[in-house]
């Protein structure tokens, strides 16, 4: 669908031009697009400023059927993101105008102080990730997508980066893979269905799975995974994906775990009616690192990189878990259970605990809708990133920054661990305390994790979008996908 062109504007047909125009300085080189900019700044009604824009038909003897021109607002404050932002939003004029085709003007790199690849990954990942919308229930969608976006490149450009499409495509697909799964409703995705459905998409990438059915998970004691899993009429899975690299001797383990909890209804300890729905994306995790691992499949990192995603239903009945059960976890460490809500803890710490004695990670990172605080702390874009490793720490916020998949590094203060203290058991998997939940979450997670270099990504916020946004649609964001493939080639 993505490709680089390097026609001469005005020697061949094209259907659909965007320009992005800058409003205080000149950002294209190419002399035919100066004059077309310079045409559309001759109007009153456009500047190039920021969210501003024209259509102009017939340009160049009507070579250009359809321009675009589209206000990116002042040099100094365009990034990365105003570039995947502008090709987002060009795709989507695209559809609304039924159009199939779009060619994409890349400004020069220099005029904006960018990096070319950072330049044209930007625009290439706009484009890709606006050209994707969730119609599997639809009979008739409103939009098709489009067959193909061009982005216009001197041919020196499209020489040199000519693997950069068919790279960022690979990711975009997974990104929208994992939009589709967390956007789809509970019905359709139950446990066991769900567990399928990421398991046939990794081994058709090349990978390996393997599937950990009730029995296994009974007979391997995962006790605090199967005590949430207690209340649905069905049965929970457990899927574990590995990549192997070429040179796999010496080769650094990374696992990524991410939590699968189909639909978070909170169990006995009920959650309120409103807005209850949203809960059908509390496996945004599962999807991030199930996503994750069909793009490393084909980025081939150089680590060995293990996905593993529990998957449950949460969900109140008469075998349902009782707010104040005591089981016993994976690790062997006993846990009360103060709330059946606080179900996301239960099932990573059994999948974290196994990942480190199966495979003894260089590094652990777990992706997971685990809190409402976070989301009161940090708002609906942004993830909370928790570790007690600075380098980890500081490679994640990194790779959000790089991606506008944005990490928010948050304390674990070693003496709030008294709020999770159980009169009973070793531990509660409720705080004592009504604030600090977000934080209270990570330090149970952290009594699982041992010496294991490890960091806790809440995606709670991130993870669905009520409302679409410039390259997204409403629903699930795939928000993870990106920010792993990049973390990965920061470890
Ligand atoms: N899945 C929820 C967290 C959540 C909230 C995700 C909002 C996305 C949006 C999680 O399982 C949960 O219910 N957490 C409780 C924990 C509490 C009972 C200790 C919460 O945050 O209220
Ligand atoms: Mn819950
Ligand atoms: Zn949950």
């Amino acid at each position: 669908m993505l490709n680089f062109t390097s026609v001469v504007l005005g020697r061949s047909e094209i259907d659909f031009l965007a320009i992005p125009v800058c409003e205080d300085a000149e950002i294209h080189a190419d002399k035919e697009l100066l004059a077309l900019v310079a045409e559309a700044k001759a109007l009153e009604e456009f500047k190039g400023e920021a969210k501003q824009q024209l259509t102009l038909y017939n340009l160049l003897d009507g070579r250009v059927r359809r321009c675009l021109f589209m206000g990116l607002g002042p040099r100094k404050k365009i990034t990365a993101e105003t570039l995947r932002a502008f090709a987002g939003r060009a795709v989507k004029a695209v559809m609304g105008a039924k159009r199939a085709d779009l060619t994409v003007a890349a400004p020069l790199a220099q005029a904006l102080d960018m990096a070319p690849q950072v330049l044209l990954q930007a625009l290439a990942e706009g484009a890709c990730l606006a050209n994707h919308s969730f119609t599997r229930y639809k009979e008739k969608p409103k939009h098709e997508p489009l067959q193909r976006v061009s982005l216009l490149v001197p041919s020196a450009t499209a020489k040199q980066f000519a693997a950069l499409p068919g790279r960022v495509e690979a990711v975009c697909r997974a990104v929208c893979q994992a939009r589709e799964w967390v956007s789809t409703p509970g019905n359709d995705k139950l446990p066991e269905q769900l567990g399928q459905a990421f398991a046939t998409a990794a081994s058709r990438a090349g990978l390996k799975v393997r599937t950990l059915d009730q029995a296994q998970l009974k007979r391997a004691k995962f006790g605090a995974l199967l005590a949430v899993a207690a209340g649905s009429a069905h049965a929970p899975c457990l899927v574990e994906i590995v990549y192997t690299p070429a040179k796999a001797a010496g080769a650094q383990t990374i696992v990524l775990v991410g939590k699968g909890v189909t639909f978070d209804t909170g169990g006995i300890s009920l959650k309120p009616a409103a807005g209850m729905e949203a809960m059908k994306g509390d496996m945004a995790g599962a999807a991030a690192v199930v996503g994750a691992m069909l793009a490393v499949a084909r980025l081939k990192p150089k680590q060995r990189v293990i996905g593993i995603t529990p998957i449950v239903e949460n969900m109140p009945s008469g075998t349902a878990t009782r707010p104040g059960d005591i089981v016993t976890s994976f690790a062997g460490k006993t846990v009360e259970i103060g709330n059946t809500d606080a179900e996301g803890r239960l099932i990573l710490i059994d999948a974290m605990a196994y990942a480190i004695k199966k495979h003894k990670p260089d590094v652990l990172v777990d992706l997971a809708t685990l809190t409402g605080a976070c989301v009161i702390a940090l708002g609906e874009k942004m993830a909370a990133v928790f570790s007690r490793d600075e380098a980890l720490t500081a490679a994640i916020k990194a790779a959000g920054e790089a991606v506008h998949e944005r990490c928010w590094p948050m304390p674990m203060p070693d003496d709030y661990k008294e709020l999770l203290k159980s009169d009973l058991a070793d531990i509660s998997n409720m705080s004592s305390s009504r604030y600090g939940g977000a934080i209270t979450a990570a330090l149970f997670l952290s009594e699982f994790t041992n010496a294991t270099r490890w960091a806790h990504i809440d995606i709670a916020g991130p993870g669905h979008a009520k409302k679409g946004s410039d390259y997204c649609g409403p629903g699930g964001t795939g928000f993870g996908v990106r920010l792993l493939c990049d973390l990965l080639e920061r470890l």
